[in-house]
């Protein structure tokens, strides 16, 4: 089987990064993580990219101005360069625009810290208390050009507690998503993701492949 090229687009510290990088590790993984690229030459992930020995590269949307089609034509042409087969997005802070995701059509995944479709958006743990919603989470889904809406692969649910924070909830979820992000890709690298009529099918998958309940 040969594995599947993958980028992984950051704009941070790369936590599920280094979990997309830690599961490749394995020889029976379906994917190698070819490339980490990053939008902001300040991310924290860079480092722990270039220390984990893998090509990284920066496309600082700053320098394209408000032309988010130059940013979009020089990311392409990283990924063409690295011959990437398959893109991760793992808190990468900007919108694609349909333009890119056309081009790279069912082969971008990103991670959401939510259980999609609730919480689309930005500040979600916050929005999830204020709800006051007693089960939360984090979904992967595959990138469609409307934001935080593709089919989804897999999710990871966790209990809300009566004396959560915004920053306590986001702890626990951040752990689900290291679980579940290695999950999703390797389902997906295998070729067992089939799109149909906007959700995915998974073959052969017992429903513990791609769910997760995280006890409290
Ligand atoms: C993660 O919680 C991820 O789900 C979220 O940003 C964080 C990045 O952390 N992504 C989004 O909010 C995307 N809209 P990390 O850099 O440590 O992986």
């Amino acid at each position: 089987m040969s594995r599947k090229r993958v980028a992984i687009l950051i704009s941070g510290r790369g936590s599920n990064m280094t979990a997309l990088v830690e599961a490749a590790r394995a020889p029976d993984y379906p994917a190698e993580i070819v490339l980490v690229a990053s939008n902001r030459p300040d991310a924290a992930g860079l480092a722990s990219a270039r220390a984990a020995g893998i090509a990284t590269e920066t496309v600082d949307h700053a320098r394209h101005g408000k032309d988010r089609e130059s940013f979009e034509r020089a990311l392409d042409a990283a990924l063409a360069a690295h011959r990437v087969d398959l893109v991760c997005l793992a808190g990468f802070m900007r919108l694609l625009t349909p333009w890119f995701v056309r081009r790279w059509e069912a082969r971008i995944l990103n991670i959401h810290p939510a259980l999609l479709p609730a919480f689309k958006g930005t500040d979600t743990h916050a929005r999830a208390l204020a709800a006051g919603v007693k089960i939360h989470g984090a979904t992967v889904h595959v990138v469609v050009p409307e934001m935080d809406s593709g089919p989804i692969i897999a999710q990871a649910a966790v209990a809300v507690r009566e004396d959560d924070t915004p920053a306590s909830l986001a702890e626990r979820v951040l752990a689900a998503e290291h679980r579940i992000y290695p999950l999703a890709l390797k389902l997906f690298a295998e070729g067992r993701v089939r799109l149909v009529e906007g959700r995915c099918v998974i073959a052969d998958a017992a429903a513990p492949d791609a769910t997760l309940l995280v006890p409290q």
